[in-house]
């Protein structure tokens, strides 16, 4: 059913300033009403609007991008940092507007920001009619009705089983060659900065057959590239149900990887503590599983990382860089990086750039750090970095990437790489981009190529960003 909507009857309009991403249907449908759905945050986020998408599918939504045609307004949110939210309460002052000239419009909250704030939404700010928790997103029909009947309505129940493995998501916005595929949901890892286990629940695994199908399909229907989700992938561990089956993750990214050697599979995001040499030489194994891993260090310092209770030290970080050198010397490593946290002090500071430069991080997510209320660190300690001194710190770790960045890119110079043509780049429609197996974007002429091609680049300059080249046989 979901999918008549799927592929590229779907148009994405994206606003990089509010970094909502909207999605509509440029079909007309009759009969069907109308839904707006608004979608911030991480990529998790963007899959789990799929999912909502797919329900909604089933029971007769289509989406728009024309907020006044809509009659169901839901917005994706995001608790990870207070702007993040801050975004979003913005956002709802908006649709609030739109209500006032249309009242029989429904507002839906969905995601991290309801789970966090469950019921306030609908008592203190009145700004919603319904709030929809990560694992309550089959509950939307009777949500809508109970709306539907002049009630608003809540449902942030957790799970500690829902995976959502039996909805095929409706493709979003995509090109229908890059598709996002969760493999589990939630997080046991309670890093003392992060909402996210409050937000997200208990971490579980999606059947590892689900999984595969998922990805069958998507080769199937002409998709070249998936990336497999989840907060800490490496932990990754499913067992049938009689028990008779067990995939860890590096078994499942080879399972997935078999599909075909022309299926790109990328994956995100790993942990330091987790992640084993089995996955690397898995990664190794096969050519078609890219060389990039998503390593977040938050911090250089070992005193810094017992306070964010990440479980691991700088050595044993500087030992997974080292493993990941020495197996795939041509992968590229990236990070998440914070600025700031409670205690951190200027030596401490000193250890987050050396262990960038150590890592030599070819893009890094850098944060200064946001409290957030409830969160294990917000309990036990003092938000005492001075906003002056986060920016600051800040700034130098974007500094320092930035040159991280060039210099790698720069060492890529007359070296050939396959491409992955995702489409026309942001220039010029003469050119056309794609990835790399380290995800590195590279832009060359485009010739007689079309997206989805796999086709050979020769690097012959750089920016910090982007390599260019040209196509070579
Ligand atoms: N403040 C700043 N950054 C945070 N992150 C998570 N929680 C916070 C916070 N409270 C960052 C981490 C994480 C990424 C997804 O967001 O770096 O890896
Ligand atoms: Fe948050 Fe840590 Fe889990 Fe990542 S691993 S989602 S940072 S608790």
């Amino acid at each position: 059913m979901a999918k008549q909507f799927s592929g590229n009857v779907f148009d994405k309009v994206q606003d990089e300033q509010r970094q909502g991403e909207v999605y509509a249907a440029t079909v007309e449908v009759a009969g069907k009403k109308k839904m707006y759905l608004e979608s911030y945050g991480c990529q998790m986020n963007f899959s789990d609007s799929e999912i909502v998408a797919s329900i909604m599918a089933e029971n007769n939504y289509i989406p728009t991008t024309a907020l006044e045609d809509a009659d169901v307004v839901f917005i994706n949110t995001c608790s990870i940092r207070e702007n993040a939210e801050q975004k979003v309460r913005g956002r709802l002052q908006v649709f609030r507007q739109h209500k006032k000239h249309k009242p029989d419009m429904m507002i839906g909250v969905l995601g991290c920001m309801a789970e966090r704030l469950k019921s306030k939404l609908l008592e203190q700010e009145k700004l919603v009619d319904l709030v929809v928790g990560p694992d309550a997103y089959k509950d939307l029909p009777n949500l809508l009705s109970q709306v539907d009947s002049g009630q608003p309505a809540v449902n942030v129940l957790l799970s500690r089983e829902e995976t959502y493995a039996d909805i095929t998501p409706v493709r979003l916005g995509g090109n229908g060659i890059l598709a996002f595929v969760t493999i589990m949901r939630g997080c046991d890892n309670m890093c003392s900065f992060c909402v996210v286990p409050f937000t997200r629940g208990r971490e579980r695994s999606r059947d590892a057959l689900s999984i595969v199908q998922e990805c069958r399909d998507l080769w199937e229907n002409g998709y070249k590239e998936v990336t497999l989700l989840g907060q800490n992938v490496d932990s990754y561990h499913w067992t049938a149900e009689d028990g008779s089956e067990s995939v860890n993750f590096a078994q499942l990214l080879a399972l997935v990887a078999q599909i075909d050697p022309q299926l790109r599979v990328r994956f995100s995001t790993s942990h330091p503590k987790d992640i084993t040499d089995e996955v690397l030489h898995t990664m190794a194994a096969y050519d078609n599983i890219c060389k990039n891993i998503h390593l977040p260090v938050q911090s250089g310092n070992t005193e810094v990382l017992k306070r964010m209770n990440r479980t691991y030290d700088r050595n044993w970080y500087i030992n997974r860089v080292e493993a990941i050198r020495r197996i795939m010397p041509d992968c590229a490593i990236t990070s998440d990086v914070i600025a700031g946290f409670c205690g951190e002090t200027e030596e401490q500071h000193q250890d987050t750039l050396s262990i960038m430069e150590l890592s030599g991080y070819t893009m890094s997510f850098m944060f200064k750090y946001s409290e957030r209320p409830g969160t294990l660190a917000a309990r036990k300690f003092e938000d005492d970095v001075p906003e002056e001194v986060k920016s600051r710190r800040l700034q130098e770790i974007i500094d320092l990437q930035s040159k991280l960045s060039l210099l790698s890119n720069e060492q890529d110079v007359g070296k050939t790489f396959e491409v992955l043509v995702e489409g026309p780049s942001r220039k010029s429609d003469a050119h056309f981009c794609g990835r790399n197996s380290q995800n590195k974007m590279i832009v060359f002429p485009r010739g007689n190529t079309k997206a989805g091609d796999y086709v050979k680049v020769k690097v012959d300059r750089c920016t910090q960003a982007t390599l260019l080249g040209e196509l070579v046989d």
